[in-house]
């Protein structure tokens, strides 16, 4: 199986958690485009989806997926996005499709983080992906300034604005030995709207595919009060 068929069962695989009547948080990216595909074919048992993007609410648009606003609702009670990295704890980093910002925040409501990826992103160390920052266009050199002195090398990612009209910074470099420390830190940086690090919320399910199939993990910590 090459790359994009182990993204597409591991999306496959998620909608196994899917429940009838569910608003579900939909992330962003090439995985989570199996996962839309596949919420698509059973849009007449959900109520609808929350998105992480304006690419992804195009493509549950354009499939008849009726879309929420955020803040209309009290409960979220799943997200489903993919990463760039994941490591054994449940910590990911994401933002290589710049929606870092908007998957935080659903996310962040998200009552159930499940997590797609083929088997190439579990890491035993994040970093060798570079960490996406998004950063408000008039502090983009001195964040550069301050994300340098925390040891990596930051890099404007050519011609991004994300959707809320800001520019991406991508950190080379790092060796990221305690994400809930460095998430905190690069979020102290004035004019750091996010960065990509999701470790204080991380994932709670790992859906990972490999040729020999779709292995689940579970978050040991996020069980069971968070899944309810
Ligand atoms: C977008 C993301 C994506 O989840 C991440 O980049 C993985 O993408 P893909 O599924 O295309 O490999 O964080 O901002």
């Amino acid at each position: 199986m090459d790359q994009d068929q182990l993204k597409k069962a591991a999306a496959t695989a998620a909608l196994d958690y899917i429940e009838d009547g569910m608003i579900v948080g939909v992330g962003t990216g090439s995985t989570v485009n199996h996962f839309i595909d596949g919420l698509a074919a059973m849009k007449g048992r959900i109520a609808g989806a929350i998105s992480s993007s304006e690419a992804s609410s195009r493509r549950l648009e354009a499939l008849g997926i009726r879309l929420f606003d955020l803040n209309e609702i009290a409960d979220l009670p799943i997200y489903v996005d993919g990463a760039d990295e994941i490591d054994g704890g449940f910590c990911m980093i994401k933002g290589g499709g710049a929606a870092l910002t908007r998957e935080k925040i659903v996310a962040a409501v998200a009552r159930r983080f499940v997590c797609i990826c083929d088997a190439s992103k579990l890491v035993e160390c994040l970093g060798r992906f570079p960490l996406p920052v998004e950063v408000i266009p008039m502090a983009r050199a001195q964040v550069e300034r301050e994300l340098a002195r925390l040891g990596g090398s930051p890099k404007l990612r050519d011609g991004c604005v994300t959707d809320n009209g800001n520019l991406i910074i991508d950190v080379h470099g790092l060796q990221i030995t305690d994400p809930r420390s460095l998430e905190s830190e690069i979020n102290q940086i004035v004019g750091v709207v996010t960065n990509g690090l999701f470790a204080r919320r991380g994932a709670d399910v790992l859906l990972l595919a490999n040729a020999d199939g779709v292995e689940q993990r579970v978050a040991p910590a996020t069980e069971p009060s968070r899944l309810r």
